[in-house]
């Protein structure tokens, strides 16, 4: 399974990629909006950082508005993919775009329907966003198992990429449900390298190491 970043946050992206783990980055108006700055320039760097997709989202609501913006972010960086909601305009936008050789991330995803129709429609990924189904009382992982299994079942290429991700627990449901990608908030990807007993073990280790050592300096 791919990992993504969840962000527009250029400095947890640096941090991130130097550990060699990141695959890509998504971001979105309000992600951009909370890094602030030139949003093209922004996407440029977060490009050049990790060399692999990074998806940007248009804001327009109509067709035309959607192919316009979705042309402009793709003309930014060839790793850019063009991000739409899942709408009718951006369902048409969608088979445009992807008819024209973009890449682009349907999301706002909370139905397999939505995910079947975006998928027909050429989308290269689809975003489920499990947290946001989890905050309403419907377990958002049932959605990721039902995509999963209608694009085995006709072998669509269109990709599953686990988003709105609020704990570790979600990275191990979408790894075990067979998830293509999941895209992390930086402070979960953070949680996930956290274990007390890797911690505890590490310092026994050490300080059993540093005991030997004067041992064998005073004999
Ligand atoms: C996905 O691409 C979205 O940017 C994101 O995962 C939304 O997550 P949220 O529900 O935490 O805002």
């Amino acid at each position: 399974m791919k990992l993504f970043v969840d962000t527009g946050n250029v400095k947890e992206i640096e941090t991130l990629a130097a550990l060699g783990i990141l695959d890509g980055v998504t971001t979105n108006p309000s992600l951009l909006a909370k890094a602030g700055g030139d949003y093209r320039q922004i996407l440029k760097q977060i490009c050049q950082l990790v060399k692999g997709p990074v998806s940007g989202e248009v804001t327009a609501t109509d067709f035309a508005g959607m192919l316009r913006e979705g042309r402009d972010l793709a003309a930014i960086d060839p790793h850019m993919v063009v991000k739409v909601p899942f709408t009718q305009d951006g369902v048409k936008a969608c088979k445009a775009l992807s008819g024209e050789g973009k890449k682009v991330n349907v999301t706002l995803i909370f139905s397999a329907t939505q995910a079947w129709l975006a998928a027909k429609a050429g989308a290269s990924y689809v975003s489920p966003f499990v947290g946001r189904l989890d905050d309403i009382a419907t377990t958002g992982m049932n959605l990721v198992r039902e995509i999963v299994e209608i694009f085995d079942n006709y072998e669509y290429p269109t990709e599953v990429l686990v988003a709105s991700v609020r704990n570790p627990i979600h990275i191990i449901e979408a790894a075990r449900l067979g998830a293509d990608i999941v895209t992390v908030p930086a402070a979960v990807i953070e949680q996930s390298f956290k274990h007390p007993l890797t911690d505890i073990g590490l310092a026994k280790f050490l300080a059993d190491w540093e005991q030997a050592q004067t041992v064998g300096r005073t004999s």
